[in-house]
């Protein structure tokens, strides 16, 4: 196995001492990108993109050639899972994803199928070794999955949705029906997560997009409870090192510590937050990750030189912080603005880790 030349991200995940702060974007790979664009109309659509081990090395890649990043994420999708489970995955043209057999009843909970990793799941991990193949040790590779909640959302919902109506109904009226998928969906997810790993992920994060979404009493019992389960159940050391994990639960702002509490190295931050105040609350129990609001990339890149020398004076000095933008990098920025915030994290952040 080849060494690795940038260890940066994985330091600051293990709050170990870095030359500076290191820095990756949520959705990295993607729309934005006009070279991604072409790669994709050559694909015919998103899933082929994400089916094909070749093409999705390809598009991982992209970013890095760009820019200084400090580490690479696997390009797939959350929904890999429900896919693989049955659920039938489909994208409409602007309409976002979408099953054709949604989960409405007991018995659709009971006839889920459950994914081989070297089956129905082996094109996501093919992807992950011609991925860590091309690195060639440049930068750590990042492994991902949704949450078991998050998850069910879309696999109830059968696509995206604006009131959770099918979801929460479910939820409200059958918690048991509830936690029957969650808990499928959570050992499907560790087995998933430790494939990964095997196969060369050398950290990974959760993204737990609809958490934030519940009640803090029903967070704990349908979201969090399932994601410590998986983090308790994570491969830990792999090739000779840590494999960090990140947990993000987007608009997560009031359960930071318990999410610190579950055991994962890293918790991931939208913009919601002052980091700063965030380091005071969970001390040196956990990296933070975060967490410049995406938007601010529409902004000339001064004003985004601004908010990220205000992020990292929020945050301070010393070690634990990975930078990245509090939610996925939205399809209307320009490149050069993404090159800007970048290079502003690795310049302006040097004063903040000299001895
Ligand atoms: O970060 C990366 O670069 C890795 C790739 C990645 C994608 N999706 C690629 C993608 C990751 C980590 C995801 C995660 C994902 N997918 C989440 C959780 C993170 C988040 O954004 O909250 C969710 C909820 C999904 C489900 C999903 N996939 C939706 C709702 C959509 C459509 C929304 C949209 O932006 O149009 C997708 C499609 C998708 N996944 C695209 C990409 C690059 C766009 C597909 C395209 O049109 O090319």
């Amino acid at each position: 196995m080849t060494e690795l030349q940038n260890d940066r991200f994985l330091k600051a995940l293990c709050r170990e001492p870095v030359d500076m702060t290191p820095v990756w974007m949520m959705r990295q790979a993607g729309r934005y990108l006009p070279e991604y664009r072409k790669t994709r109309a050559e694909a015919g659509d998103f899933l082929t993109l994400c089916k094909t081990p070749d093409l999705a090395c390809e598009v991982t890649m992209q970013p890095l050639r760009r820019y200084d990043l400090d580490a690479a994420i696997l390009f797939s999708d959350i929904l890999t899972i429900p896919d693989a489970m049955g659920l039938g995955l489909y994208f409409e043209q602007g309409e976002g994803p979408k099953f054709s057999k949604p989960i409405t009843r007991a018995a659709d909970i009971d006839g889920l199928f459950i994914p081989e990793m070297d089956e129905e799941l082996g094109y996501v991990m093919a992807a992950v070794s011609v991925i860590r193949r091309e690195l060639d040790g440049k930068v750590p590779l990042i492994g991902f999955s949704g949450s078991p909640w998050t998850l069910a959302t879309y696999m109830v919902e059968g696509g995206g949705t604006k009131d959770f109506a099918k979801v929460k109904g479910m939820m409200y009226d059958r918690p048991d029906l509830m936690h029957k998928l969650l808990d499928k969906l959570a050992d499907t997810v560790t087995v998933y997560l430790n494939a990964q790993i095997a196969c060369g992920a050398q950290a990974v994060q959760i993204f737990d997009t609809w958490g934030g979404i519940l009640t803090p009493q029903d967070y704990k019992e349908f979201s969090l409870q399932y994601m410590q389960r998986i983090v308790e159940n994570l491969t830990k050391e792999n090739e000779g090192r840590k494999v960090p994990s990140i947990v993000f639960t987007k608009n997560g702002h009031c359960w930071i510590e318990d999410i610190a509490n579950i055991g994962c190295d890293a918790v991931g931050l939208d913009w919601t937050v002052d980091i700063g105040e965030v380091r005071k609350r969970v001390g040196d129990k956990v990296a933070l990750q975060g967490n410049m609001d995406p938007t601010v990339l529409y902004a000339q890149p001064e004003r985004i030189r601004k908010e990220v020398a205000s992020i990292l004076e929020s945050y301070g000095s010393g070690n634990g912080h990975v930078f990245n933008l509090g939610h996925g990098i939205q399809q209307n920025v320009n490149p050069d603005h993404a090159g800007a915030f970048i290079n502003a994290v690795h310049e302006l952040s040097k004063p903040y880790h000299q001895e």
